[in-house]
């Protein structure tokens, strides 16, 4: 069963709640809560406070919040007291990976690690026993509404197969140009978890989109 997380980036933040709910409601599995420092990436976007009030409107919902920041180690609990269910960060920051790990799971949250698109698979394999989640990013992280790269696919592929050698059942989540057009590609890779910003809140329908990307 593929799960589908739209990511709040691309809602209307005059109308973030509205836009959350109605993608709830057409059956989105979670919400991605995409966290920008303008350091780790180029580009600056929201913070806990957001977290904290979507989540006081929105209680039942999930948040698998995605930091692309450089110091996750250091505001993961700001996001822990906000209302995340999942807590991922980059393989790539400049916190150290173990203790992040450690410290978002001492914080009662699911702990992630995401991996850029020039970070081969294998730095990511020493955490994998310990991970509720792998996001493998189909873009360069900083922006909504790029191109899908294609590179994504074999890298949940070689994921897909080390867990099932493991028996290991982690979310794999993919993120970046995800739509209707590459989103069948990343499930027969082994995706069970599909982020998508501009292919749902950046619909009019956004309650359409996410039947269209749920039914796929
Ligand atoms: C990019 C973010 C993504 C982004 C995806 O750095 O991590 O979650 O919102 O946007 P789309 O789906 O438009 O590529
Ligand atoms: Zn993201």
């Amino acid at each position: 069963m593929i799960q589908l997380s739209p990511s709040i980036l691309a809602a209307d933040f005059a109308r973030l709640g509205e836009h959350c709910a109605q993608a709830l409601a057409a059956g989105a599995d979670m919400l991605h809560f995409d966290v920008m420092d303008g350091h780790f990436v180029p580009n600056i976007s929201f913070g806990a406070p957001v977290l904290k009030s979507l989540s006081k409107a929105l209680p039942d919902a999930f948040y698998d919040v995605h930091l692309m920041i450089s110091d996750p180690l250091t505001y993961a609990k700001d996001f822990a007291n906000a209302g995340a269910g999942c807590i991922t960060f980059h393989l790539e920051c400049d916190s150290d990976v173990q203790e992040t790990i450690d410290a978002i799971k001492a914080l009662g949250c699911k702990a992630g690690i995401s991996i850029k698109p020039a970070t081969p698979v294998e730095a990511v394999l020493p955490y994998l026993d310990q991970l509720d989640l792998v996001l493998v990013m189909s873009v360069e992280p900083g922006f909504g509404g790029q191109k899908f790269m294609p590179s994504a696919l074999d890298k949940l592929r070689a994921l897909s197969a080390e867990c099932r050698s493991r028996g290991l059942s982690p979310w794999l989540e993919v993120d970046g140009g995800v739509d209707d057009t590459t989103a069948p590609a990343c499930a027969q890779a082994g995706a069970n978890l599909l982020v998508a910003g501009s292919a749902v809140f950046g619909k009019t329908d956004v309650a359409g989109a996410v039947a269209r990307l749920k039914a796929l």
